[in-house]
């Protein structure tokens, strides 16, 4: 079988190790594909990321680049359509929701070529967020439907998916967390992490402009480690209000890390203050609190059964669920199923049925 596995942007590169290195035990089986869309391209974005995780150069490189949502799907769509026209594959597999996702998808699609969605079926419900539609539509094209939870499969039970195309498997990104968890270690000391990068919370001042106050106050009580997002990095300079940052004294901004520096960083956290979704899974897994900086999250299982909480935009939510937090101790929660190290396992193992 040949498998065509797209990557485009940080947090896929974590979500596709396991599957490359699962189906490598089947050498006979499978003929695997990497191609990279180039969305992210940062050496701290995109290539840290595959020297730390092991994985391979990319077999295609589409260097799609940075642009408007329209520009940069369009992109990948055109340029995923000449390969997969030039070299037809019998799979494509994608991961996660970033734009890459959704435009590689629609192309096989319309090529008629199956396609596997890795987390599939979350669903925040808010559809200003780009993430959601990439997901909804993703998830309406695919063949198979690998799920990391059950409230997953029962979304895409509701908007009409078959049941036998969906499969609980677990999540591959833990799956690559608990493999490198002893070599990343765990920062001493008392700190907290910080990590930003969601349009609806750093493209408008205003918005921003709260959470930094929050920030601001807590980080007298603990000190705060954040690395900033290019997309952050931008907006805080535009808005004149990184240099006022830089000055306070117990935050330190830094450029991206990469994956060993931030699981290192989050496993030894007191608190994590994040709008990311990985992370939100990330600290799950690790037991450490997290407050999501959102007033939804697509990954509800984090908060039912993890560490997470949400806490929205306001001043008053954020420093107030930090200090009981600073207090008292955050939530501890547990492990959720399948979070187990084995997901790309169970994946290939269903692709191996076919
Ligand atoms: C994308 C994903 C988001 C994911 C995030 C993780 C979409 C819609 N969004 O958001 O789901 O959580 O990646 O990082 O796909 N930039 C650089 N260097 C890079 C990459 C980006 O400087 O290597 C800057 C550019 O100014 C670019 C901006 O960051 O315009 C945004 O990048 P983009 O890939 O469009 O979206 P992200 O905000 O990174």
């Amino acid at each position: 079988m040949k498998i065509v596995n797209v990557v485009g942007a940080r947090p896929n590169f974590m979500k596709i190790a396991p599957l490359l290195r699962e189906y490598r035990r089947f050498p006979d089986e499978f003929e695997p594909v990497l191609v990279h869309t180039g969305q992210h391209y940062d050496a701290n974005m995109s290539d840290l990321f595959f020297r730390q995780l092991e994985i391979p150069p990319p077999d295609v490189f589409l260097g799609v680049g940075s642009g408007s949502h329209a520009e940069q799907t369009a992109k990948v769509m055109v340029e995923m359509e000449k390969l997969l026209v030039a070299k037809p594959a019998d799979l494509v597999v994608v991961v996660g929701d970033v734009n890459s996702t959704m435009a590689a998808t629609i192309v096989a699609a319309k090529l008629c070529i199956p396609v596997a969605h890795v987390e599939a079926g979350l669903r925040s419900g808010d559809r200003t967020m780009p993430e959601e539609v990439n997901r909804i539509v993703t998830d309406a094209l695919s063949d198979y439907l690998f799920t990391t939870s059950p409230d997953a499969d029962e979304n895409l039970r509701r908007e009409g998916i078959p049941a036998g195309k969906i499969h609980f498997v677990g999540n591959v990104m833990i799956d690559t967390l608990l493999r490198l968890k002893e070599i990343a270690g765990r920062s001493e000391g008392r700190y907290g992490v910080v990590t930003l990068h969601r349009p609806s919370n750093v493209d408008e001042k205003a918005v921003l402009t709260e959470i930094l106050s929050a920030l601001d106050v807590i980080q007298k009580d603990l000190p705060l480690v954040f690395p900033v997002h290019p997309r952050t990095a931008g907006r805080l300079k535009q808005f004149g209000l990184w240099e006022e940052m830089s000055r306070w004294p117990n935050l330190k901004l830094m450029e991206p890390v990469g994956y060993l520096d931030s699981l290192r960083l989050l496993a030894g956290a007191t608190v994590v203050l994040t709008d990311s979704g990985g992370m939100q899974e990330e600290t799950t897994a690790l037991g450490v609190p997290c407050l999501t900086i959102r007033e939804n999250t697509e990954r509800p299982v984090t908060v039912t059964e993890g560490t997470n909480t949400l806490v929205g935009t306001s001043h008053a939510r954020i420093v107030g669920e930090a200090r009981k937090i600073l207090t008292g101790g955050g939530k501890r929660g547990r492990v959720p199923k399948y979070w187990d190290g084995q997901a790309a396992q169970r994946i290939v193992q269903c692709l191996r049925k076919k």
